[in-house]
């Protein structure tokens, strides 16, 4: 059987990880799979049916039958049962409820499989943070992004404020940081590189350095120029 290949991008949030994964499947005409939000997404569904985080099994059932439709090719809007909620999964908070039901282990394997159906024809681009260490170990190119928290909290706050949002720097800087210890802490599927990954400091890069790196490496390992 024909197995479909994978590059993984993986990295704490702010690096830069889901831009460059979106680049590198629009660029290749790849698959893209968002695995963030599908905690986000399981955070929110359960959430709004009133199933507690601490209810292991409610939370393993929902995530097993959730009826989710993704702009999988590039990302885009997503679904959950009919309702649109691209920009609630997308909030700050809504990453924080994320990172907290993705420690438990059974929701993991709950969405285990879910995340490798996304491997189809012509290829995929998994974006995480355990793509290269749990969900796609075979992956054909690995990459780990990262950067300082200091950093990841001010490109987000530049974002938000574009954005019109009020936040403070202070406060996002003490999010990420919680979210960092809780992701890099968890019993299972911490966040870390795999060992075979090729690790990219974002700090000093733009967006354009980052992708153009990344692009050396998918031509010189898997001779693929784009789409
Ligand atoms: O990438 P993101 O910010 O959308 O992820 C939200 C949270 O989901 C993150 O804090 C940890 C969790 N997550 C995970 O545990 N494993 C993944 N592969 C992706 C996300």
């Amino acid at each position: 059987m024909r197995v479909e290949t994978v590059i993984t991008v993986d990295g704490p949030s702010g690096t830069g990880k889901g831009t460059l994964a979106q680049r590198l499947a629009r660029h290749l005409g790849w698959h893209f799979l968002d695995s963030g939000a599908l905690y986000r997404i399981t955070a929110l569904g359960t959430e709004a049916a009133g199933i507690a985080p601490t209810d292991t099994a409610g939370l393993c059932a929902f995530a097993a039958r959730m009826d989710v439709a993704f702009a999988t090719r590039f990302a885009g809007s997503i679904v959950l049962d009919g309702a649109e909620i691209s920009d609630q999964v997308r909030l700050e908070e809504s990453g924080a409820k994320a990172s907290i039901v993705a420690a438990i282990p059974e929701l993991r394997a709950a969405l285990l499989q879910r995340q490798r159906d996304f491997r189809q024809p012509p290829g995929l681009i998994a974006d995480g943070r355990d793509m290269g260490t749990v969900v796609f170990p075979d992956a054909a190119l690995k990459f780990y992004l990262t950067a300082s928290a200091e950093e990841r909290a001010h490109r987000r706050y530049k974002q938000l404020i574009n954005k019109g949002v009020d936040v403070s720097l202070r406060s996002l800087l003490r999010d990420i940081q919680a979210r960092d210890e809780r992701d890099s802490t968890r019993a299972v599927a911490p966040l870390r590189p795999a060992e075979d990954a090729i690790i990219v400091d974002t700090d000093t890069l733009t967006a354009d350095a980052v992708f153009a790196l990344a692009c050396q490496h998918v031509d010189a390992r898997l001779g693929l120029r784009g789409a």
